[in-house]
């Protein structure tokens, strides 16, 4: 952290660096479903939305790499175990392996994509008053693909003929 803005975050620099490592542990965990769901997929999805999946989470993994960025430069680091992703993560429980077809993959990314957008709204709010615009502009970026991530797997759910 350069030394101007150590002065103007001071002690708040920790409590955003708390809900960075969380939002980035988020993002790990997410991209490893997309990416879990998308190669093991069984059923209909297979031959109709594997590959989509597939490709999804390179957004997310964007995202954490984003998060990494900015608590770097906080002068704190990304927990690298994925152990601590799970036990930081926000979203809980996530295992892939019960989400294999299509229906019960995308319902459970509703969940989680609705949480993250919740999430980065939250981050952004709480960045303004701790002086840390630039986490807030962060927030505002990542909510924007968070809202687009919500509404695409809603329209596909909600076209979905397989019950
Ligand atoms: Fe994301
Ligand atoms: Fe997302």
């Amino acid at each position: 952290m350069g030394k101007t803005e150590k002065k103007i975050l001071g002690k708040n620099a920790a409590k955003i660096i708390d809900i960075l490592k969380r939002a980035y542990c988020d993002e790990m965990r997410i991209f490893r479903y997309f990416w879990y769901v998308g190669t093991n997929m069984e059923g209909i999805g297979l031959v109709t939305y594997a590959a989509a999946l597939k490709t999804q989470p390179t957004g997310e993994l964007t995202h954490a790499e984003l998060l990494a960025d900015r608590i770097s430069e906080l002068g704190d680091r990304a927990p690298s175990n994925p152990a601590e992703w799970a036990k930081y993560s926000t979203i809980r429980p996530l295992d892939q392996a019960r989400h294999l077809t299509l229906k019960a993959a995308l319902e459970r990314a509703m969940q989680f994509e609705g949480k993250a957008v919740a999430n980065y709204n939250n981050l952004a709010k709480k960045a303004v008053p701790l002086g840390d615009y630039i986490t807030y502009n962060l927030a505002t970026m990542i909510l924007g693909g968070e809202v687009k991530d919500e509404q695409h797997t809603e329209d596909i759910l909600k076209s979905l003929e397989v019950k």
